[in-house]
């Protein structure tokens, strides 16, 4: 319980600063904007390497889930470029934040080489965990947006309604598989992880942007397409 707390407490302090500081605001933007580009591609791999245990209410689930985060990548590069700077897919960062999040990440935690040999629902309560995460992270973001940002905020929650929905059919799905113990087994066992590297997250989050390896520059460079 208090892990889950601190957790929740570090993630919600993490994106009220970034989101209210101008410095860190596009780089913020630019990690989520790959953070959705890679849950599109999870989603997809997931709906095709299970297709034959999936039933038809949650195949469309799937399926406009894997659109939503396509969409959700475009309005995180557009905020960037809103911000005035784009981002650099080819910095070391950028490479550093595709390996943690999404399929990889996945792969390393259910320890398999391919998604497919891991069962349905437990990939369904990984995604479900993530959709949580995004859930409560937009809500931070959004209490701390300055209000002039009016288009990022009306992108955002946009967002932030498709999220919610997708957390809707995610519990519905392990409902329907009677797998609703292993989201609740997940969620303690990767809160124990963050809480483990606490020492690593406290670091990121003093550490003054000028000195974290960027996913952004500044200008604009509008040819930039993610998915
Ligand atoms: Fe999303
Ligand atoms: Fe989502």
């Amino acid at each position: 319980m208090l892990q889950h707390v601190l957790f929740i407490g570090f993630s919600a302090i993490y994106y009220s600063q970034s989101a209210a500081n101008p410095q860190r605001r596009p780089h913020l933007f630019a990690s989520l904007a790959l953070q959705e580009a890679e849950g599109s591609r999870t989603v997809a791999h997931i709906r095709s390497a299970k297709a034959t245990e999936i039933p038809v209410w949650l195949d469309e689930q799937m399926q406009r889930h894997i659109s939503d985060e396509v969409r959700h990548a475009q309005i995180f590069t557009k905020a960037v470029e809103r911000e005035g700077y784009f981002i650099d897919l080819d910095g070391e960062a950028a490479q550093q934040s595709l390996s943690s999040v999404g399929e990889a990440s996945m792969r390393r935690y259910h320890q398999v080489d391919d998604l497919a040999v891991a069962p349905l629902p437990d990939l369904l309560a990984s995604v479900l965990l993530a959709e949580e995460l995004g859930v409560r992270g937009f809500r931070c973001i959004l209490k701390a947006l300055p209000d002039q940002l009016t288009a990022t905020r009306a992108a955002i929650e946009s967002v932030l309604q498709d999220e919610e929905r997708h957390v809707r059919y995610l519990s519905d799905a392990l409902h329907y598989f009677r797998s609703t113990a292993v989201v609740d087994a997940y969620r303690r066992d990767i809160e124990s992880k963050m809480f483990n590297d606490l020492g690593k997250v406290l670091d990121f989050m003093t550490k003054p942007a000028t000195e974290r390896p960027s996913l952004v520059k500044p200008g604009q460079k509008p040819e930039l397409s993610l998915v």
